[in-house]
């Protein structure tokens, strides 16, 4: 989805941010008219109003937006894309005291705001524009934003549309557009090349299991994402409610984020070695589908006793961990719809992530609030190791109880990564269930920019 802001040369109308605690004083300056009608209207700059002002020609001359106070604008992000859906189409400019960091967010969230799903609509609607603020990186911001758009597309386009072969195509597309180097597994090959828990997860659904692995760079520190790319989680043999499946066209969620990220790191041209790795798999039922208390044993060799079909998203990422781990990257991410208990725990707006190094962490939690993307650190909780070694086979895919649900399935990937020592685990949402402001309903990638403005100075960039 291309994205732009408006022309900083052409013609376009005030946006007006104004306080409630100057909003008065805001209405007693303007026009006659425009004092009647902001009057009428009941302007008080509560945040999140929005009024346009009519010109004498009956034309939009401009518009007020209540920017309420500090108190009131700390409970969201991106404010001021409140107003995009509400303004006549046509190019606007921002008026009004915003620190660097206030604009950098404005420019932002407008241009998030403007995200829509097209793909099956048969019309388009045009959309107010944004000159961008002074100050802004914009070339940067755009790179942000094309690549949130590109996950959300992801994540939004339905199963039948969004298969394993799909996610592929979108995979090789972004890589060919920027050069990077593509290899793919498919089907029994995953067998001979040793991935047999991706295979044993996908091998029952007639769209054949992959392995997606990109590389790209010439030099520089390596960072390797993986992401867990379950086109849709029927829960298999072990299937789910209904309840519970409706969204699961959105398990993919963690390749989509991580095929974002990706698409930023590339269009801005950073100095690192990048590789994705993304097993892209359908867990479906079939009389050839893998089965509770079946032992599958992993790349790493470690057995895995299968007591939850549900839980294939742990299987399908341990094999592309230990791939990755096999090359010793300098910085290795995982990100993965994993568990319902992440939900549960912090909800749809924020990410819970794993992380063993204190600082990467703290750089992790400082970057997601600069960039309006907000983390949230569990840990990977050692004492509960006991939890996932059931018995007869080195590892258990699905602890009884579901106790820590969410840290049982990050220390379980831990156990495949060995000799890396900085990973962190990402253990998405990926789904806006009612519209925010820069965020319509559906899907929406957490943590992608996060982590690319924390790359930097993790990787020494
Ligand atoms: N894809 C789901 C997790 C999920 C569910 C994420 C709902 C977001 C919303 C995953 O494959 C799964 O089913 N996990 C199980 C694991 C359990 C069986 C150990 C879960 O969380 O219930
Ligand atoms: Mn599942
Ligand atoms: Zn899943």
């Amino acid at each position: 989805m291309p994205f732009s802001f408006a022309d900083p040369a052409a013609a376009s109308r005030p946006l007006h941010l104004v306080e409630a605690a100057e909003a008065a004083a805001f209405v007693a300056g303007r026009s006659d008219a425009e004092r009647a009608w902001l009057d009428a209207l009941g302007f008080t700059g509560a945040l999140g109003q929005i009024y346009v002002l009519p010109g004498l020609d009956g034309a939009p001359a401009g518009a007020v937006f209540g920017w309420g106070s500090a108190a009131t604008r700390r409970r969201g992000r991106f404010q001021i894309a409140r107003a995009v859906a509400d303004l006549p189409s046509g190019d606007w400019h921002l008026e009004g005291d915003l620190s660097p960091r206030e604009a950098e967010e404005a420019a932002l969230g407008w241009l998030l705001a403007t995200y829509r799903f097209t793909r099956y609509k048969s019309v388009k609607t045009p959309v107010a524009r944004l000159k961008a603020p002074a100050g802004v990186d914009a070339a940067r911001l755009l790179a942000i934003a094309e690549g949130e758009a590109l996950t959300r597309d992801l994540i939004n386009t339905p199963a039948a549309d969004m298969g394993p072969a799909e996610l592929e195509d979108a995979f090789t597309t972004l890589g060919r557009r920027f050069g990077a180097e593509i290899r793919v597994i498919r089907g029994d090959d995953l067998l001979a090349h040793g991935f047999p828990m991706i295979h044993a997860v996908g091998r029952a659904s007639d769209r054949a299991p992959r392995l997606l692995d990109l590389t790209w760079g010439e030099a520089g520190p390596r960072l390797t994402l993986v992401g867990k790319g379950v086109c849709f989680d029927t829960g298999g043999l072990d299937i789910k409610p209904a309840a519970s499946m409706g969204l699961m066209k959105k398990d993919m969620g963690g390749a989509a984020t991580v095929i974002g990220l990706a698409h930023m790191i590339m269009a801005l041209g950073l100095k690192l070695r990048l590789r994705v790795l993304v097993p892209a798999v359908e867990n479906a039922v079939g009389g050839n589908a893998f089965r509770p208390q079946d032992i599958l044993k992993s790349r790493k060799g470690l057995t895995v006793e299968i007591n939850n079909t549900d839980a294939e998203g742990r299987l399908v990422l341990a094999d592309a961990l230990a791939l990755a781990d096999e090359e010793k990257p300098d910085l290795l991410v995982s990100m993965a719809t994993l568990t319902g208990a992440a939900r549960v725990a912090v909800g749809p707006d924020l990410a819970p992530y794993f992380c063993d190094d204190d600082i990467i962490a703290a750089a992790l939690a400082e970057a997601g609030a600069t960039i309006a993307d907000p983390l949230w650190r569990l840990p990977f909780w050692e004492p509960y190791e006991t939890m996932i070694e059931p018995g007869i086979a080195d590892l258990d895919n699905a602890p009884a109880g579901g106790m820590a649900g969410s840290i049982t399935a990050a220390l379980f990937l831990r156990r495949f990564v060995t000799d890396t020592p900085r990973y962190a685990h990402f253990d998405i949402y990926g789904w806006q269930p009612k519209a925010e402001p820069g965020r319509p309903k559906g899907g929406v990638g957490q943590g992608a920019r996060a982590l690319l403005e924390a790359l930097p100075g993790v990787l020494g960039l």
